[in-house]
C-alpha cells in the first residue's frame, strides 16, 4: 500500500467518528497548537520547551531567563495557526498577500522591517549545497509557484499537492528568515481545507535530520527536473 494510499485509509477512519463534540474539537485545536508551534520553533533553533511554550501561549509573556525573542516566536507562531484556521472553509486560493500575511505574523515584534517582504539579499541555508534564487528572482519564482498551485490543486493529491507546495517554497527562500515556519504553516493549509488534522514535523534529532535530508535530495537537480 503506498504512503498516500495509507494515509487516506486513516483520513477514513477518523471521519468515522465525526461530527465530534465541540469539547473534543476545541481539545484537539489546543493540543495541536502547541505541539506544532513548539516542534516548528524547535526546528528553528528555539529553546522554549513543549511545556514553556504551553506556558507562553496561555499565559504570556512570563518565563523569566528566556529571552524575549523566542517568547514571541511562540505567541506569533500560535497567531499564524489561527489566522490559517481562519481561512480554511473559505475556499481563499493561496496567493501572495495570503503568503505575506502569515510571514508578518510570524516576525512581528522581531523583525518589523523585514515582516511580510520578500528578502533583498543573496542566501545560504546552512548545512545544506542548495544556493537559493538571486533575490532579484524571487518576485517571478513566486508567481511561477502560485501559477503552478492554481494549475496543480485540483489535480494532485492534497497531500502530494502540500508537499510539493512546501518544497518548492523552501526551495525559493523568498524571505530572510522565517522561511521554514512559513512553509510549514502553508503546508497544512492545503490538506486541512480537506479535512485532514495538521502534519507535524517533529524537531527530535531524527525526524529534523530526516526532514532536511529529503529537502536535500529533493533540491539536487535531478529531482527538480521532474517536477
Ligand atoms: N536542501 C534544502 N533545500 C531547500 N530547503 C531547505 C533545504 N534544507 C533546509 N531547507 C529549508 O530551509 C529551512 C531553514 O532555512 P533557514 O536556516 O534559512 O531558516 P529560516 O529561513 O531562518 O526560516 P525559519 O527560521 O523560520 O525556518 C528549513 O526549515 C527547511 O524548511
Ligand atoms: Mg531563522
Amino acid at each position: 500500500m503506498s504512503t498516500i494510499q495509507r494515509i487516506d485509509q486513516l483520513k477514513q477512519e477518523l471521519d468515522q467518528y465525526l461530527p465530534l463534540p465541540p469539547e473534543a474539537v476545541k481539545n484537539l485545536r489546543e493540543v495541536y497548537k502547541i505541539e506544532w508551534t513548539y516542534h516548528s520553533n524547535a526546528i528553528e533553533g528555539n529553546t522554549l520547551s513543549l511545556v514553556e511554550t504551553k506556558v507562553v501561549l496561555e499565559e504570556g509573556l512570563t518565563i523569566g531567563g528566556k529571552q524575549l525573542r523566542e517568547q514571541f516566536e511562540a505567541l506569533n507562531h500560535a497567531e499564524a495557526i489561527d489566522y490559517i484556521e481562519e481561512q480554511i472553509g473559505k475556499e481563499v486560493p493561496i496567493d501572495e498577500s495570503l503568503i505575506k500575511n502569515i510571514h508578518s505574523l510570524i516576525m512581528k515584534n522581531i523583525d518589523d522591517a523585514n515582516a511580510g517582504a520578500y528578502r533583498s539579499i543573496n542566501m545560504r541555508i546552512s548545512g545544506s549545497e542548495h544556493q537559493p534564487p538571486h533575490f532579484l528572482q524571487v518576485q517571478q519564482e513566486m508567481k511561477e509557484l502560485l501559477r503552478w498551485y492554481e494549475k496543480n490543486r485540483k489535480e494532485l493529491h492534497p497531500v502530494d499537492l502540500a508537499a510539493l507546495f512546501h518544497f518548492k517554497f523552501v526551495y525559493i527562500h523568498p524571505f530572510s528568515d522565517g522561511n521554514g515556519r512559513a512553509a510549514r504553516l502553508l503546508m497544512n493549509l492545503i490538506p486541512m481545507e480537506f479535512g485532514y488534522p495538521p502534519a507535524i514535523v517533529k524537531a527530535d534529532k531524527d525526524q529534523r535530520l530526516k526532514y532536511y535530508q529529503t529537502l536535500e535530495m529533493a533540491a539536487s537537480k535531478i529531482i527538480v527536473s521532474l517536477l
